[in-house]
């Protein structure tokens, strides 16, 4: 598994810690960029009727119980900057559950751009080009230890 710098966690602890306690907004700004990006996604929560607004499925309590969820996976791996590895089978297994709901590895590489999305807006100056790479290099792991659970779910190489 790639290593991450000492540079890489401190720019990744110290950019996450200023985006204060409550990290839902932050969410709520990743998926909304990630089903502008890809609005098929968004068919994959079973939020409200077909019939409801973009708008509406969003602010379905649904939506912001994933966000929530998706934000303490990454303040795990924050937390766990010095030991990712601790977390794989957690990760693994979480692949595994949205290879299940319909979600494609190749959905990631949107994931990854919301997440940076989320963080040029909310950081504005403190959002450099090392920050960038930091959080790419963290996310790459987290996607690897995902990809490795739908690997295992018997589909062979991760689609
Ligand atoms: C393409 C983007 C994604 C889609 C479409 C998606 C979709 C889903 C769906 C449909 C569920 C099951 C219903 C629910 O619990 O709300 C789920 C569960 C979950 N998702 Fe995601 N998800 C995405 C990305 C992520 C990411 C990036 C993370 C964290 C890094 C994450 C973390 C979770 C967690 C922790 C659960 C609960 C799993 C459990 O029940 O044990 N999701 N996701």
């Amino acid at each position: 598994m790639e290593e991450l710098s000492t540079k890489d966690k401190e720019l990744i602890r110290d950019s996450w810690e200023s985006l204060g306690k409550n990290k839902v907004p932050h969410g709520v700004v990743m998926f909304s960029r990630l089903f502008e990006l890809d609005p098929a996604l968004l068919n994959l929560f079973h939020y409200g009727t077909n019939c409801d607004s973009t708008q509406d499925r969003l602010a379905s309590p649904e939506f912001l119980e994933h966000v929530t969820k998706v934000m303490l996976v990454i303040d795990a791996a924050v937390s766990h900057l010095d030991d990712l590895h601790s977390l794989e089978d957690f990760l693994l297994n979480l692949g595994k559950k949205h290879q299940a709901v319909g979600v494609r590895t190749q959905s990631f590489a949107a994931v990854g751009e919301s997440l940076l999305y989320m963080l040029q807006c909310s950081l504005g100056p403190a959002y450099t080009a090392p920050l960038r790479q930091a959080w790419l290099n963290m996310y790459s792991i987290v996607v690897a230890m995902m990809s490795r659970g739908y690997a295992e779910n018997g589909e062979g190489k991760a689609d």
